[in-house]
């Protein structure tokens, strides 16, 4: 049996995770880093250095909660983009002096594409050909897989993301960051058309989507309502402002993946643990035939689980990283 050992440092969570090669997690550490809750966003140079902090502890812990030694690692696995570059570097710097040291492999890997592999630990049976719905922090875009190794982007927002957008509105009601998991909370049973918010870029053919104007939307009913009106309809106007974020992926993975006979949809990244949008897809597509997969609500979290099962099918095709290569904070889903 092969074992991976992987790194995930490119935002504010640490995370070192040990698989097999079959998608098995024999270890999967996630420590977050609530030093940065004050200051209602996260902080690079802090990151980094909290990486800096925590990534020997959490390595050592995990090979004892493994029973495994470091001899007994086949290969090691990093992100290396995209993320905050010092953040990154920290994870890399550990993975190469590691396989270096031990002469192991070096597999380097994108991070939203171990967003999109964390399905495989899930679900083991899934394969290609399938649509990748990528929904963070930063990014949302639609991705065509043909194979684990062939795959294009066939739909991109033209400026902000889903999860920022999230993150926007629940500052704007003073809820905290990062907002999505509140607002998720906040909505539940609330009226989703309490708010009448626009749904940019709806037209048939277009696959890309929008979130600034909405953004903008949603600030200007805030700033027009007062403090009393905010507090008595926070569940209405939660649920509004999710409706209005998970409409538009929902509609435009499900024509999209019928325009490409596809009959599978997978959600991944940190948006991909909203209920609304678990559960709207998954209704949604069962009417055209296409199944939703999404991973467990730990492994739609940053963590490095989902950075072994993306350098899983790297590790059995030989797909290397030499000890030269860098981090970088280069955006989009790729292969490296
Ligand atoms: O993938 P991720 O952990 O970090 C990036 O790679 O960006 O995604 C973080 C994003 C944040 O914007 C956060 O608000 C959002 O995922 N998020 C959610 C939920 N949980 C996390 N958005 C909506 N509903 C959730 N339950
Ligand atoms: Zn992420």
């Amino acid at each position: 049996m092969s074992f991976i050992l992987a790194f995930e440092s490119s935002c504010d969570d640490t995370s070192v995770a040990i698989l097999d090669t079959d998608y098995q997690i024999l270890v999967n550490l996630i420590s977050s880093q609530p030093e940065h809750l004050e200051f209602g966003g996260v902080l690079p140079e802090l990151a980094s250095r909290l990486h800096m902090k925590n990534i020997m502890q959490l390595s050592q812990l995990a090979l004892a909660k493994s029973h495994l030694e470091l001899q007994d690692i086949s290969a090691i696995a990093v992100s290396i983009n995209p993320g905050l570059i010092g953040s990154l570097l920290v994870g890399l710097s550990f993975a190469k002096a590691l396989a270096w040291s031990l002469q192991k492999p070096l597999i380097t890997v994108n991070h939203l594409l171990s967003h999109i592999f964390a399905n495989y630990i899930d679900h083991p049976e899934l394969n290609p050909p399938f649509l990748a719905l990528v929904v963070s922090g930063g990014h949302t875009e639609l991705v065509h897989f043909e194979t684990d190794t062939v795959f294009e982007i066939v739909g991109r927002t033209l400026d902000d993301a889903a999860g920022e957008t999230f993150d926007k509105a629940a500052k704007l009601l003073g809820l905290g960051f990062p907002g999505g998991p509140i607002i998720d909370n906040l909505a539940q049973g609330g009226d989703t058309s309490f708010v009448n918010l626009p749904n940019p870029m709806a037209d048939k053919d277009n696959y890309d989507f929008s979130y600034s104007g909405l953004k903008t939307a949603i600030r200007n009913y805030i700033q027009q309502q007062s403090p009393a009106f905010l507090q008595t309809h926070q569940k209405d106007i939660a649920a509004s402002i999710q409706a209005a974020i998970v409409g538009p992926l929902i509609r435009k993975s499900i024509r999209k993946a019928q325009k490409l006979k596809l009959d599978k949809i997978l959600i991944a990244g940190g948006v991909a643990a909203n209920s609304a949008l678990r559960e709207g897809l998954t209704q949604k597509a069962k009417a055209h035939h296409i199944r939703v997969f999404y991973p467990s609500l730990q492994l739609c979290m940053d963590n490095a689980a989902m950075v072994a099962a993306a350098a899983i099918p790297k590790y059995k095709a030989g797909l290397f990283a030499p000890l030269s290569v860098n981090a970088t904070s280069q955006k989009g889903t790729r292969l490296l």
